[in-house]
């Protein structure tokens, strides 16, 4: 029959006896000789000292900064995108999970993007006082607290109302909130409740200048910040899994439109229906970004639809020097595609970009949370980009130079 001691040595269910424990401690010290005596007791003071420290880990923390601001346990549990997506995908079918988080055909682009932020590399500069670190943005007259902004993207096929719920989240983290299509329509009822975010309007173009003309005044009247037209989605796609999945508006082998005839001229079109800055979502070389300069426009967003329309096109992050030589700074650049780190927003921004946009993390934190999870993901993603700059050696996204990265080849 086992003893007692023996058995709270083997049972971890057995209850924990303090002055049984005492005892061997001092059976065993007994036995030590004058060294041993030393250095047991040596240990003793050093676990002394140590208890204000352990007590410190223990007592509620309070935040060290003022971002992130704490939600829910649940909606803080994740502690980065890829659990959010994990989240996400308990949350919806496996058709729906797909279409949100696949790509055109092999996903070899999608795949590319990723892979672009780990092969490039960053170099810190050391010695650099980064007791503060600001993250906060002066663009096309908007004062962000951050560089990451919502991409446009169709979540009302991920999530009923999902872009309405979305923009309530953009709100809460005070962000650019791209929205699609015709829904300025929910925007117009948020801003009288004054829920409506900075947002900017997003089409793929019209057949018409008057369509044209009136969708840029509607979206100006309804109170967008900026427009944009995202110009690499002349036709339907191909994306296996939706057509395997029977994903409304998927079908094989067939070449469906979408504004397959629109022009730079489209640029002139809006401009006759509004002021605001345009910006041309779905630039990818130098060449293009050249002459959407010229074209008027005021920021062209380097992307590739993150994967979702061609395949086999150039990742984002090795497109963006070229594309950002071409402005020649006449214009801000921004990126997508592929941003799943804070250490991704400094590479993205140490090669140029002013800006970066993200589409799937924000469509998996409406999916896991709702609109709480849209201000989560953004928040999540500058607090990681905090803490980059802090350890990189940038107290401010200005300082973050073309330097701090090294590219594959280099
Ligand atoms: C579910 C979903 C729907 C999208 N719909 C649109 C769209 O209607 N118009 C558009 O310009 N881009 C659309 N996009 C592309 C995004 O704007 C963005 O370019 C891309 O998601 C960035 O890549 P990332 O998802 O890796 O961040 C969509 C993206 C997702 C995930």
């Amino acid at each position: 029959m086992a003893t007692r001691s023996n058995r709270v040595d083997t049972d971890p269910s057995a209850p924990f006896d303090p002055g049984e424990a005492t005892l061997r401690v001092m059976r065993r010290y007994e036995r030590l000789g004058p060294r041993g005596r030393r250095e047991f007791l040596g240990t003793l003071a050093m676990l002394a000292g140590a208890v204000p420290l352990v007590a410190q880990e223990l007592v509620p923390r309070t935040p060290r900064t003022t971002f992130p601001p704490q939600h829910s346990a649940k909606v803080m549990a994740p502690v980065n995108v890829h659990e959010i997506m994990a989240v996400a995908a308990k949350n919806v079918s496996k058709a729906v999970m797909d279409y949100a988080s696949g790509g055109a055909e092999d996903d070899a682009t999608l795949l590319g993007n990723l892979e672009a932020y780990r092969r490039v590399t960053l170099r810190r500069r050391v010695m650099v006082d980064v007791s503060k670190v600001d993250t906060s943005l002066d663009v096309l007259g908007q004062k962000l607290p951050s560089p990451i902004m919502i991409a446009p993207a169709s979540k009302n096929r991920v999530v009923p109302q999902g872009d309405k719920m979305a923009a309530i989240g953009a709100k809460d983290a005070n962000t650019i909130y791209g929205i699609v299509g015709n829904a300025h329509a929910f925007i117009e009822d948020l801003t009288k409740e004054n829920k409506a975010p900075l947002w900017m309007a997003s089409t793929l173009g019209d057949t018409n200048k008057n369509d044209a003309q009136t969708w840029a005044k509607r979206n100006e009247d309804a109170g967008a910040t900026w427009l944009s037209v995202t110009v690499d989605h002349p036709y339907t796609p191909n994306r296996d899994n939706n057509i395997r999945n029977g994903f409304p508006g998927y079908e094989a082998g067939v070449l469906r439109p979408a504004t397959p005839s629109v022009t730079w001229q489209y640029l002139d079109w809006l401009r006759s229906g509004s002021k605001l800055p345009l910006v041309v979502k779905g630039i990818l070389n130098g060449e293009d970004a050249e002459t959407a300069v010229k074209a008027g426009a005021q920021a062209i967003i380097v992307s590739n639809h993150g994967g979702r329309a061609y395949d086999g096109a150039v990742p984002t992050l090795i497109a963006l020097p070229e594309c950002v030589d071409a402005v020649g700074g006449k214009i801000p650049v921004f990126i997508d595609g592929g941003i799943r780190r804070g250490t991704d927003v400094l590479k993205a921004l140490a090669l140029g970009a002013k800006g970066v946009f993200i589409g799937r993390p924000h469509c998996w934190a409406l999916m896991a949370f709702g609109p709480v999870g849209v201000a989560r993901v953004v928040e999540m993603l500058n607090a990681e980009l905090t803490v980059a700059m802090g350890l990189i050696g940038a107290p401010n996204l200005a300082a973050i130079k073309r330097s701090m990265v090294r590219l594959p080849w280099e």
